[in-house]
């Protein structure tokens, strides 16, 4: 090839080589082992003298040209290069911050969590208790002896008794708490009135599921103590606690019922202006029974103590239809809240 057309061509391949990969392979395909310039460098020796003079100093100077030029053009690339890696890099801290993904509390915990807030702000302490009680926490103490026909209001998950197990306590058999009522006898045992106290907690019932019902659900337990504590301070407790729960005025109406730790018993029933009565919990005036075992002298003390569904209030105050829903983890639901 004539020398000045290769030479056009190796200006040619030095330019259009966009990165230094590909200007590698220019400089091979020119000046490596069988590069072009190189097999002409090599020819020469087969030329005669005259001839060989001229062509090898032409050949010599395509050899410089290409390597400078080489030199040249990977040296614009590499700035090139650092250069769009600089842009890639640059940190804009004008740009505003990526959103990151949080999760939030469960809408039990949140109602959970706000029933005790509202209920603190009138003075009640919040107490826990266990959820594996013992049978005389969770029925004898609170005037529910074995035999009496009450305890079927329970269905009740037993444990199996370990052998001679030395956490046997008076002589009762272990159960998954049917309710948080147990809690009330536990903290009379060790604390006198007057008293205040709320108990938020999981409880268990051997009960088919429906929309309404789960065998594993959520109570708040109430229970206050005093001199002179009567019906009327628990309804203004209750009406208070319900307005400001649902953020507006609500009704509500106490219809007789039966539990064997209260006495009279009633259950609440609340509504929204003129909207239908829904039943929201139990509730009463603690039974003289409960206040002597706890070793309280009854004439002296009178108290109320309700329990309600904290899943049921969930599920009211966002208008959820399934009970169900709160425990499937499904994350287009829980989003929600
Ligand atoms: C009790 O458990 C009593 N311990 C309440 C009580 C406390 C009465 C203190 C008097 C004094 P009851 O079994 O009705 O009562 O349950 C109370 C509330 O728990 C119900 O009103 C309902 O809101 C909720 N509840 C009951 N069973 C279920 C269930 N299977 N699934 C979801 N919520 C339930």
């Amino acid at each position: 090839m004539d020398i000045q057309e290769l030479k056009n061509k190796a200006k040619e391949a030095l330019k259009t080589a966009s990165n230094l990969e590909e200007l590698q392979s220019a400089y091979k395909a020119y000046l490596g082992k069988k590069g072009e310039v190189t097999l002409i460098l090599r020819s020469l020796a087969e030329l005669k003298p005259a001839l060989r003079k001229t062509k090898g100093k032409e050949a010599n100077e395509l050899r410089d040209f290409f390597k400078d030029a080489f030199k040249q053009r990977s040296k614009e690339l590499r700035r090139l290069q650092s250069q769009k890696q600089k842009n890639r890099e640059r940190i804009d801290v004008t740009a505003p911050g990526k959103r990151l993904q949080e999760g939030h509390l469960h809408p039990l915990t949140q109602v959970q969590r706000k029933a005790q807030e509202i209920f603190q702000a009138m003075g009640f302490v919040v107490v826990q208790g266990p959820e594996i009680e013992t049978e005389w926490y969770n029925f004898d103490a609170l005037n529910i002896p074995a035999d009496h026909p009450a305890r079927d209001m329970w269905n009740t998950f037993w444990l199996k008794q370990p052998e001679n197990s030395k956490f046997e306590i008076r002589n009762s058999k272990f159960l998954l708490r049917t309710h948080t009522s147990p809690v009330q006898a536990r903290y009379m045992e060790t604390h006198q009135p007057p008293l205040r106290i709320v108990v938020p907690g999981r409880v268990f019932r051997y009960e088919a599921i429906d929309a309404h019902h789960l065998f594993n659900f959520y109570q708040l337990e109430g229970l206050m103590v005093g001199k002179n504590i009567s019906v009327g301070n628990f309804k203004a407790v209750i009406q208070e606690f319900y307005r400001q729960f649902f953020e507006k005025p609500v009704s509500i109406r106490l219809r007789p019922s039966y539990f064997p730790f209260t006495e009279p018993s009633f259950e609440i029933d609340m509504r929204f202006g003129k909207s239908d009565w829904l039943e929201m919990m139990g509730a009463g005036m603690v039974h003289p029974n409960v206040f002597k075992t706890a070793g309280y002298i009854p004439r002296q003390w009178t108290g109320f103590a309700f329990g309600m569904g904290l899943d049921r209030l969930c599920m009211m105050k966002y208008k959820i239809p399934d009970i169900r829903l709160l425990y499937s983890g499904d994350l287009k639901f829980l989003q929600q809240f």
